[in-house]
């Protein structure tokens, strides 16, 4: 790009060309300035410009660093043999993106009749996301915290499911209650940020001995067994004097039989 339309792109001038160059590309800049990208992969950054046949040079800049143009299509500085500008629509294809590569990027066109207001897009590169799901330790049963974790700090949002329905819960914690009975109840964390999901799950379950020696107010299953053998012992106890007594109306009533017998 010359020196002299550098200058002409100066602030003072700048209304004059915007007006010009409305003219040429009126309703050919992009709608949507902000781009995603992920750690690793490749993003394409639009020139922001349908078609335009007289272009004689093109300035991809980061920040302050000019990052690839008409005579160098590979990129220099931090994104040298990473970056590609395609020679037909001016496109910037940015590969093995790296967190640092968030930022401004400025592309700006210079025509045989001037240069075009610059086109800015803004890149904002998330990793990808990673989670797993673990309960809080703790002796409750029938009764989970569960905690969903990932490899981000930020702008990460969660959802949950029970099985296959879907919980109200939108935090990275999650309180699970089960009603005895419940086995192998599957919960799921999806968390997610701007550029991808993770789900993962952990089952839960509430069987009957524990709930009830739970629910029994922190009754160790100790006492409730003592409870149950004490039960068990006045039952046989009871038994045990039923058949004695009801032998021993058998005995009298056969003694009193007997009597009646002699007597005639
Ligand atoms: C990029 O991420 C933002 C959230 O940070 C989101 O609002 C936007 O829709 C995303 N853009 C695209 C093109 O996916």
């Amino acid at each position: 790009m010359s020196g002299l339309s550098r200058a002409l792109c100066s602030n003072s001038m700048r209304p004059v060309f915007i007006a010009l160059s409305g003219l040429l590309v009126a309703s050919s800049i992009s709608a949507d300035p902000v781009v995603n990208g992920t750690v690793g992969e490749s993003v394409v950054l639009l020139a922001g410009f349908s078609q335009q046949s007289d272009i004689t040079g093109v300035e991809w800049s980061f920040g302050t660093d000019v990052i690839a143009n008409e005579g160098n299509i590979n990129g220099t500085k931090q994104f040298k043999d990473r970056v590609h500008l395609n020679r037909t629509d001016w496109s910037l294809t940015i590969n093995l993106l790296r967190a640092e590569d968030s930022g401004e990027y400025n592309c700006a066109f210079e025509t045989a009749t001037g240069q075009l207001p610059t086109h800015a897009v803004t890149l904002r590169v998330y990793e990808k996301i990673e989670s797993e799901v673990t309960r809080k330790p703790s002796h409750e049963t029938c009764r989970a915290t569960l905690l969903c974790t990932t490899n981000q700090r930020e702008h990460v949002s969660y959802r949950w499911k029970r099985g296959d329905q879907d919980l109200p819960e939108h935090a990275g914690i999650l309180e699970v209650a089960l009603s005895p009975g419940e086995i192998n109840v599957t919960f799921t964390c999806i968390a997610s940020n701007p550029v991808s999901e993770a789900t993962a799950s952990i089952r839960e379950s509430c069987d009957y001995i524990a709930f009830v020696t739970e629910s029994s107010g922190g009754v160790s299953f100790c006492v409730l067994k003592s409870v149950l053998l004490s039960v068990g012992l006045v039952l046989m106890i009871s038994a045990v004097i039923g058949v004695h007594v009801r032998d021993c109306m058998h005995t009298k009533r056969n003694v009193r039989r007997h009597r009646a017998a002699c007597e005639t």
